[in-house]
């Protein structure tokens, strides 16, 4: 008997697995095998970041940097174990980045990428400079104030207006989140190369999915990795922005099936 797709799902920042709940569920019933991890380890284990840390630097915590080469390799580590070979990655936004990170670390466990509302340049001074400020406010005040200035740009007019279940979810997974690990995603993010490069190089099949209002990571940087890739399908979701998964999930889902069913 062959065996099923694997499928990885990597989150984005400052969320965690249960955001891919529909997909989960969805390509579970579909017949794949899938893996969600939460990429900043189990919320009861020490950040790998901090654990690897020098122990005489005093403030280790409260400066942790998780790249997304550590994260990649995370996923990589959490593959071997379930002795997966080969997977279709997928990344949204913040995964998006370390699935750039993890095919060009490990290209040959790659089966196809998914890659959503994400980017492939790194960020400019202004918006390293914003990641850091970020990183210290959540340290010294949680993540709530994050969490209501954040929504309007997450979330399309109509999810906001309609969909009171998505808003709510996403709210609590915001101030769920542990601010010492989102400060060190942060950090990580801003740290991060310019994945532009690799563009040309990434020769499996790939689905590039962007929600239509999206502001944080809008069309125009979808079409920019879609005109770079040799091998790759843009979709574009009506009635969403950032978080395209959990706002139009019926789309999100038929397009990444139909891309597994039948990659370009
Ligand atoms: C995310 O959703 O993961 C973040 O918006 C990524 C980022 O800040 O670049």
């Amino acid at each position: 008997m062959s065996q099923p797709t694997s499928v990885v799902l990597l989150h984005g920042y400052p969320f965690d697995r249960s955001m891919w709940r529909e997909q989960f569920d969805f390509l579970d019933a579909a017949g794949y095998h899938v893996i969600a991890p939460d990429l900043l380890g189990e919320k009861h284990d020490k950040l790998q970041c901090v654990a690897d840390a020098d122990p005489r630097e005093p403030d280790r915590e409260a400066k942790a940097c998780c790249t997304m080469d550590d994260m990649a390799r995370h996923v990589e580590r959490l593959m071997g174990m379930l002795r997966i070979k080969q997977a279709v990655v997928c990344g949204l936004s913040m995964g998006g980045y370390v699935a750039f990170e993890f095919a060009k670390l490990f290209p040959e466990r790659v089966r196809a990428l998914i890659l959503a509302g994400t980017r492939a340049p790194a960020d400019n001074e202004q918006e390293k400079q914003g990641r850091i400020k970020q990183a210290e406010q959540m340290l010294a005040a949680g993540m709530s104030g994050i969490a209501e200035a954040s929504l309007p740009k997450l979330l399309g007019p109509r999810t906001i207006a309609e969909k009171p279940d998505v808003v709510n979810r996403v709210r609590e997974m915001i101030l769920a989140a542990d601010p010492e690990r989102a400060a060190a995603a942060q950090r990580g993010m801003a740290a991060r190369r310019d994945y532009t490069r690799d563009l040309p190089g990434l020769e499996v099949p790939a689905l590039i999915i962007v929600g239509r209002q999206d502001q944080i990571r809008p069309v125009a940087d979808a079409e920019f990795m879609h005109r770079g890739m040799r091998n790759a399908r843009l979709e574009i979701i009506e009635d969403a922005a950032h978080l395209t998964n959990m706002e139009q999930p019926e789309d999100f889902n038929r397009a990444v099936l139909s891309f597994l069913e039948n990659p370009v």
